[in-house]
């Protein structure tokens, strides 16, 4: 049994697994950051030591579990804020230390891509065949992955600036949505017109992804037109918001596509923040048919931040005695 606990950004959470089964998942959000329209790492650090100890209370409440019966304590080690990190970490040693039981650094993107595998008790789930391709898109990444195994992955492509997350959340503040604005904008997206507006394509060599231009472009086109009218996103939410969403979308899914016929691989799957995102998840629903491909879209509670992914891949790690020393430190950067 393994107390997992994640705090890369800005969600406390905490799970419980037991046998490779799922036994809880809790998970507590930060209202203060909406605020200031992007996340404020030091209130992040503030709020993660408030929300640590009744989180992990009712992680362990949930799974009708008490803490003598665990066998190890895992905590994420990196990527993410430093301040926030250092949170769940320093929690996890003390807890693991009181108890005598091992402590396992996980990180975070590789549980991202592991949520894949999270199976509650008494459920049956179609998981994807290694090996694997993985489109990692989060607030922090975007990544092509090939998964060879639980614990050995290949990182084929990334982002050279934003991740595509970013540019979902900077897009919709410039059109005046609260933060996270990814939500909202895939939430207007859904009314309406995907091929109302365009937006330029950035040329990279590779399975290589830039977004920054992207956005910029997305400012231009916002600017430009409320020069012309000063109620151009007022009267055009919908569309603008589709047009937007349909191009980053195009965009991942171009390198993906080149990615699964040069590696002739056809298990393909999705993870991180924005795999909850409707317009992808669809798209890639219809690839599936078309491509005769094997789709992997993980459970909505299991694609933004959670610690069953983080618990998910301790219990790999636990198998194969990967544990960590007690000066273990956070990373805010960490290689996959
Ligand atoms: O994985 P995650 O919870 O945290 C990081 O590790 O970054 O991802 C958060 C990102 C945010 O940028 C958020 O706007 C985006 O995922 N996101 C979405 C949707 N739900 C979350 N983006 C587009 N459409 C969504 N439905
Ligand atoms: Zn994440």
């Amino acid at each position: 049994m393994i107390l997992a606990i994640e705090s890369s950004c800005d969600d406390t959470s905490s799970a419980v697994i037991c046998n490779g089964k799922m036994l809880a998942n809790i998970t507590a959000g930060q209202s203060v950051h909406e605020q200031y329209g992007g996340v404020v790492p030091e209130l992040a650090s503030r709020s993660h030591q408030q929300n640590i100890i009744p989180v992990v209370d009712a992680a362990l409440k949930k799974a009708g579990a008490e803490l003598g019966q665990l066998s190890a304590v895992a905590f994420t080690q990196g990527p993410g804020l430093i301040g926030s990190l250092l949170v769940g970490c320093s929690f996890a040693k003390s807890l693991a230390l009181a108890l005598d039981v091992p402590l396992i650094g996980v990180h975070h993107m590789q549980a991202h891509i592991l949520a894949h595998f999270i199976v509650r008790a008494g459920e049956e789930k179609k998981t994807p065949a290694f090996p694997f391709l993985c489109l990692t898109v989060s607030g922090g990444h975007t990544q092509i992955v090939q998964v060879e195994d639980y614990l050995r992955m290949k990182v084929l492509g990334e982002t050279t600036d934003d991740a595509v997350g970013e540019a979902f959340d900077k897009a919709a503040k410039i059109i005046g949505l609260p933060y996270p604005g990814g939500p909202l904008l895939d939430k207007y997206a859904r009314e309406g017109d995907p091929h109302r507006f365009k937006f330029p394509k950035t040329r990279m060599s590779g399975y290589t992804y830039s977004f920054s231009g992207i956005k910029t472009a997305f400012m231009n086109f916002i600017q430009n037109n409320k020069q012309k009218d000063a109620a151009f996103v007022e009267k055009n939410m919908p569309d603008i918001c589709a047009s937007y969403q349909h191009h980053l979308i195009q965009v991942l899914l171009d390198k993906l596509i080149q990615a699964a016929a040069d590696t002739g691989i056809q298990e393909i799957a999705v993870a991180g923040g924005v795999s909850a995102n409707s317009g992808l998840r669809k798209k890639l629903q219809e690839l599936s048919g078309e491509k005769a491909w094997n789709v992997y879209i993980p459970d909505f509670e299991y694609c933004t931040d959670n610690a069953a992914m983080i618990a998910q891949t301790a219990y790999y790690k636990f198998l194969c005695g990967d544990f960590c020393r007690m000066d273990t430190v956070p990373a805010a950067r960490m290689e996959l």
